[in-house]
This record gives structure tokens, C-alpha cells and sequence, in this order.
């Protein structure tokens, strides 16, 4: 799940101004910062530098996370052909570049965020986007506020934000994104904590009977044992171009991990059942770990026996609905 090509080119450009032991400097202090885990009291990213880091380092994993996401929510919403996306805490827009690469009938693209360098930078990579929807999109600083209410939209995503909020703010925070969106789709990181916030998340979001999309293939409550086990996928991306030289890195790949729900006003088809680990092959056969639409966890294990399922067990990836969708 790599860039799009003009993003890429774009970011590209941007973090040519910088010399690279700057931009070192800045990851360096942001991962250290967000592996921290706590919640922000004022903004982590300051300084243009932290924001090129930031889109340097981060924008591709996030992007190819949100990407995977919003294309599986397209998969089991054929119908939902959204206009209007606001992207809260957007920072330098990864949600709408991967929104806009989901669905070509978005035409009102907007991005609320805290931080006016994150919004300048991403109102400058979009400048070259080839999406006239990008190009065209609202960057408006602001900060989350329940007590204002979020224009109206058919998509509302929070991507990696849930996280840098206070505890206390966040079941304010997913009411208030619920009220304003069609589709809601909140997207952590892939880690116990990331995913113990989506499964609150996930609650309080049938509590207000949105229903679920994805990853989930039931509504009863989550099955996964909390502080054994967490709930998460990934996306692998490549390292190219900046991205490489910041992550100092030998491999020209890395997968990112995230856990994530999607809910909507409206009932929609889901999952038979949810693929939750990469699938044991062995000669002959593959045992699948799911999430099913009984709302249990269970295995199964896939045999030459079973001819054209064998195949797609064969084929199929962690985090994919089981059987495939034909
Ligand atoms: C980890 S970054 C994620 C950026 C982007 N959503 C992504 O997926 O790449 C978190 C972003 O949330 C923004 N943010 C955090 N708390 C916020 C708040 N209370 N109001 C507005 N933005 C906020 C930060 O400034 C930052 O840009």
C-alpha cells in the first residue's frame, strides 16, 4: 500500500528543504514521544521540522493503514458513495489522500486540526494532488470541541487521535464525531492500548445504534480477552524515497499495525467471519483464527478436501473476511 505517486513526489519535495539529520533529530523525538502512550497536554508537533518528520515518517504507515481501512469499508458499502469527509486532527491530510483514493465521488474534503503548521503543509502537498477534490479541500485549524457541533458529513474518520486525548475527553470525542457522520471510522495503533480505546469506542457506538461495518462480524460484545490479546491488523508499505533515508533502516518495507472500527447510521452487510492472525499454511492444509458472526472466536482448518476454499485459504491474509467475498 505505497503513496499515491503525486503524493509521494510532493512530500518528497517538501522534506528536500531539510537537512537530513534535522529530520533524524525530529523522528527520533516524535516516536520516543508517541511510544510514550499518554496523552497530550499540548501539541507534540511544534516546529516545521516535527511536522516534515511527521509526514516523512509517518504519513505512509498511516496513510496505508487508513487506506486498507476505508477500502474494506468500501468492500461491505458498495452502496455508500460518500460526498463530504471530515477528517478530525487530521494533521497533514493522510486520511483525505486515502478517502479520495477509496472513493472518486467525494467532493467536499475537510481536515480539522490543532496545529497551522501541520494544515499549511498539508494544504501544500495537496496543491499538486491530480484529485480536484484534494486540491479543493478546506484545511481548518480548531481544535476537538463537543460542546460545537462538526459539520455534517457522510464520512467522519479520527485516525490515530484517540490516543493524544485526555481519557476523559474521548467518549465525549466519539459522540460528538457520531452525531455529525454518516460513517464514522476511528483508526489507532495497532497495540493493547490503541486497540482497549477502539473496543470502548466500538461499545459506546452500538449503545448509540450505529452499526458496525467493520472489522467486526457480529455486534455482541467484543470476544477478544482484554490484557491477553488485542485486536489489530496490518498494512505493509515500502520504504522509498525520504521515507527511507529518515527511517535509517536496512529493509525497503515495514508493516504497520493498527486496530480500528467503522460504524454506521445505517445497517449494512459485514463479515461472515474476520480473519484475526496471518494463516498457518502447512503442506495440505490451513488453520484460520476468526472472529465469527456467533460473536465467539474460533479455528478452522482448511484441507485439499476442501478444493476451491482450500485455494483461497491458500491465498487469504490476515485481517480479510472469511470465505472471500465472491
Ligand atoms: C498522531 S497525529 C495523527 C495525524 C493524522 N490523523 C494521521 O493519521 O496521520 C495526531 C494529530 O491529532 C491532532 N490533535 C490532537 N489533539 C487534538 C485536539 N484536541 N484538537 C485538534 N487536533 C488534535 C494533533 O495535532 C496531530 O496532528
Amino acid at each position: 500500500m505505497a503513496l499515491p505517486t503525486d503524493l509521494q513526489s510532493a512530500l518528497d519535495t517538501e522534506l528536500r528543504r531539510f537537512p537530513n539529520q534535522e529530520l533524524s533529530r525530529a523522528v527520533d523525538r516524535l516516536s520516543t514521544r508517541y511510544r510514550e502512550g499518554r496523552a497530550a497536554t499540548t501539541p507534540i508537533m511544534n516546529s516545521d521540522s516535527d511536522v516534515a518528520a511527521y509526514a516523512g515518517y509517518r504519513m505512509p504507515a498511516t496513510y496505508a493503514a487508513v487506506r486498507a481501512v476505508l477500502d474494506e469499508v468500501a468492500t461491505f458499502a458498495p452502496e455508500f458513495s460518500p460526498k463530504s469527509h471530515v477528517d478530525v486532527g487530521g494533521g497533514t491530510g493522510t486520511a483525505l489522500w486515502a478517502a479520495a483514493g477509496t472513493w472518486s465521488t467525494l467532493t467536499e474534503l475537510t481536515v480539522v486540526e490543532q496545529v497551522e503548521k501541520a494544515l499549511a503543509l498539508g494544504r501544500k502537498l495537496a496543491a499538486s494532488a491530480k484529485s480536484p477534490a484534494l486540491r479543493s479541500a478546506t484545511w481548518r485549524r480548531g481544535v476537538i470541541d463537543p460542546k460545537t457541533p462538526l459539520p455534517a458529513a457522510d464520512l467522519v474518520t479520527l485516525s490515530y487521535v484517540l490516543g493524544e486525548l485526555p481519557e476523559a475527553m474521548r467518549s465525549r470525542t466519539v459522540a460528538w464525531l457520531a452525531a455529525s457522520g454518516a460513517m464514522v471510522v476511528l483508526i489507532e495503533p495497532g497495540t493493547p492500548a490503541g486497540y482497549s480505546r477502539i473496543a470502548e469506542a466500538r461499545a459506546q457506538l452500538l449503545d448509540m445504534g450505529r452499526s458496525l461495518v467493520a472489522p467486526c462480524p457480529h455486534e455482541h460484545a467484543c470476544p477478544i480477552p482484554r490484557g491477553s490479546d488485542w485486536c489489530h491488523f496490518s498494512a505493509r508499505l515500502p520504504r522509498v524515497g525520504a521515507h527511507r533515508l529518515i527511517k535509517e533502516g536496512t529493509l525497503n518495507f515495514e508493516d504497520e499495525k493498527f486496530s480500528y472500527v467503522a460504524a454506521s447510521t445505517v445497517p449494512l452487510s459485514r463479515a461472515e467471519n474476520r480473519i484475526l492472525r496471518h494463516p498457518l499454511k502447512r503442506k495440505g492444509l490451513v488453520s484460520l483464527q476468526l472472529c465469527s458472526n456467533d460473536g465467539a472466536l474460533s479455528e478452522t482448518t482448511v484441507t485439499k478436501r476442501h478444493g476451491p476454499l482450500y485455494r483461497a485459504a491458500r491465498d487469504t491474509t490476515w485481517g480479510s473476511p472469511w470465505p472471500p467475498l465472491s
